[in-house]
């Protein structure tokens, strides 16, 4: 993952049952996302007390290894990596946590195309089920290059191991992005590994789901009679999307030339922003109830032309007052390179409630400020009332909801300002999440770790809706394979992005995106209020 990830969400209540007793089989336990976000997640599932009393985990990796070797170079990344968010200090791990986990972290070499890899973890299987009462059930997590995944799937069901003997015990396999490149790859892979497991046992992960305020947006708008009448067509003039890095590709040169912020970001993330925001309400939070209704989003999307697509690359610039060098300057990065960077796309829904309301969505790498959010922009209302005001410029309402780094949701409205004269001022009322709940450490994969071991599968994707949204956007990734850009690097480092981006809004009328930037909207309070 790009960028530093530590955000704060509320504890879990005490009420939350702890997950019952189960081994995760970690594949690519070596790896970078082990070390940097799946351990701390296990960590912080610790220290609140959610991970089962009886719980075993073994990390398979090619690389020659053992217990304490794997044990003890997490604990090298969890000092580094606890003490290098700025957040709290590494004294803060809790050692009891820590070391329970550790003490029951077992490493085995193995080389994931060799069936005997699969046979030795059958055997590490067996073994920790009677050491630490694992109940025979098992997630496999595949934290390896996506060329793996079928590999791996189908060496867990040569070796006979996603079965278990009619009792009672699951298996579950967590299936990390990108999941296929475009609409055939992710077919084909949905098929081979639809071969070997029922779609109830794969879990397709989005590590957006995982965002506390991501979850929010749909109990903020379910659970309040106030925004849903609203929301709809006839109250709502177009919705933005920004997910703005401050990170470049930060040494993933080679993975980011094949891929590209497009397929890295917008049909997954991104779009998992735009089903929360456009979903009808699920009749229940049942994990299928949801996830239907959001496929629904995803069936109702059109396909993206290529004239609703802009692309950019980042040239030199500077970011957060440090200089950066351009994309084409990056390690293992074409002096070349036609790959993007920054994608803004403009994707309608046809459906009863969106028809006509057009879905901005942009993504970039290095652009000003690190900032995601999901911004609704009201219809104005009627102004012949205050056309003889002193204020021509009368804002319509913006609802933005701050996905991170700094939580929250505002709402700016117009206010008369005081005085003798009808005048207008947009302000705007917050709500933080930080000012109402306490921060906990979270790194966002500990609430999908938890409903994988609970057989949860609300925050996942189904098969339908990985294809669906490769569907949506393999018109633009075929054409821009296929024609080369003219403009790039089109856009300074540090900055909103490429000037044709501004130029797809402003030709839809009198609109234009908002400032990158924490807390766009309204100046601030005017003659020093507070
Ligand atoms: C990953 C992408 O899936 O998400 C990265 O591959 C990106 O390129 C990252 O930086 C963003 O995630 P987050 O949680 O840091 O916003």
């Amino acid at each position: 993952m790009g960028e530093q990830t530590v955000a704060a969400s509320a504890a879990p209540d005490s009420s939350t049952p702890k997950a019952g007793a189960c081994a995760m089989v970690i594949f690519g336990g070596g790896g970078d996302l082990t070390k940097r976000l799946v351990t701390p997640a296990l960590y912080n599932l610790a220290t609140t007390g959610l991970l089962p009393d009886d719980f075993a985990i073994i990390g398979v990796d090619h690389s020659d290894g053992s217990d304490d070797g794997w044990r003890d170079s997490l604990d090298e990344m969890m000092r580094s990596f606890v003490g290098g968010t700025g957040e709290f200090d590494p004294s803060q791990i809790d050692a009891k946590a820590w070391d329970w986990l550790k003490s029951r972290m077992f490493y085995l070499k193995g080389d994931f195309e060799d069936p005997k890899t699969f046979e030795s973890v059958k055997g590490k299987l067996a073994e920790v089920e009677n050491s630490h009462h694992t109940g025979g059930n098992v997630l496999f997590y595949l934290a390896v290059a996506d060329r793996f995944f079928g590999t791996v799937v189908d060496g867990l069901g040569a070796a006979k191991l996603t079965e278990t003997d009619g009792d009672e015990a699951w298996r579950r396999v967590v299936i990390e992005k990108p999941f296929g490149h475009d609409l055939a790859s992710a077919k084909a892979l949905n098929a081979r590994v639809l071969k070997v497991l029922r779609e109830d046992q794969v879990y397709r992960i989005d590590h957006f789901l995982g965002k506390e305020t991501v979850q929010n947006i749909m109990t903020f708008r379910f659970a309040n009679g106030l925004f849903e009448p609203l929301w709809n067509r006839d109250h709502i003039d177009h919705v933005q999307i920004t997910v703005a890095e401050t990170v470049g590709v930060e040494g993933r040169g080679g993975f980011y030339e094949a891929t590209g912020a497009l397929r890295d970001m917008m049909p997954n993330h991104v779009f998992q922003l735009v089903a929360m925001t456009a979903m009808e309400p699920p009749v229940s939070f049942d994990a299928d109830d949801v996830r239907s209704r959001k496929v629904d989003v995803f069936k109702s999307m059109k396909t993206v032309k290529p004239e609703q697509a802009v692309r950019g690359q980042y040239d030199a610039g500077t970011v957060l007052g440090k200089s950066t060098k351009a994309y084409r300057a990056e390690p293992h990065v074409d002096l070349h390179s036609k790959t993007e960077t920054y994608v803004a796309l403009k994707l309608d829904i046809d459906n009863w409630r969106w028809a006509g309301v057009p879905f901005y969505l942009r993504t970039g790498k290095y652009m000003s400020t690190r900032t995601s959010e999901v911004a609704i922009r009201f219809k104005p209302a009627p102004m012949a009332l205050f056309a003889e005001t002193k204020t021509s410029d009368i804002q319509a309402n913006w609802l933005a909801i701050q996905i991170q780094p700094d939580e929250g949701i505002s709402l700016q409205f117009e206010v008369k300002r005081p005085g003798p004269v009808v005048d207008l001022k947009s302000v705007k009322m917050n709500f933080a999440y930080k000012d109402w709940f306490p921060a906990q450490q979270n790194v966002g994969y500990e609430t999908l770790l938890y409903d994988v071991m609970t057989g949860d599968q609300t925050l996942f994707q189904r098969a339908d809706q990985v294809e669906e949204a490769w569907r949506v956007v393999d018109e633009v990734l075929d054409h821009w394979g296929k024609s080369a850009p003219r403009d790039f690097p089109n856009y300074v480092g540090g900055t909103a992005g490429p000037v044709a981006a501004d130029l797809m809004l402003a030709r839809d009328g009198d609109r234009a995106w908002r400032p990158v930037k924490l807390d766009p909207g309204p100046e601030q309070p005017e003659g020093g209020a507070k």
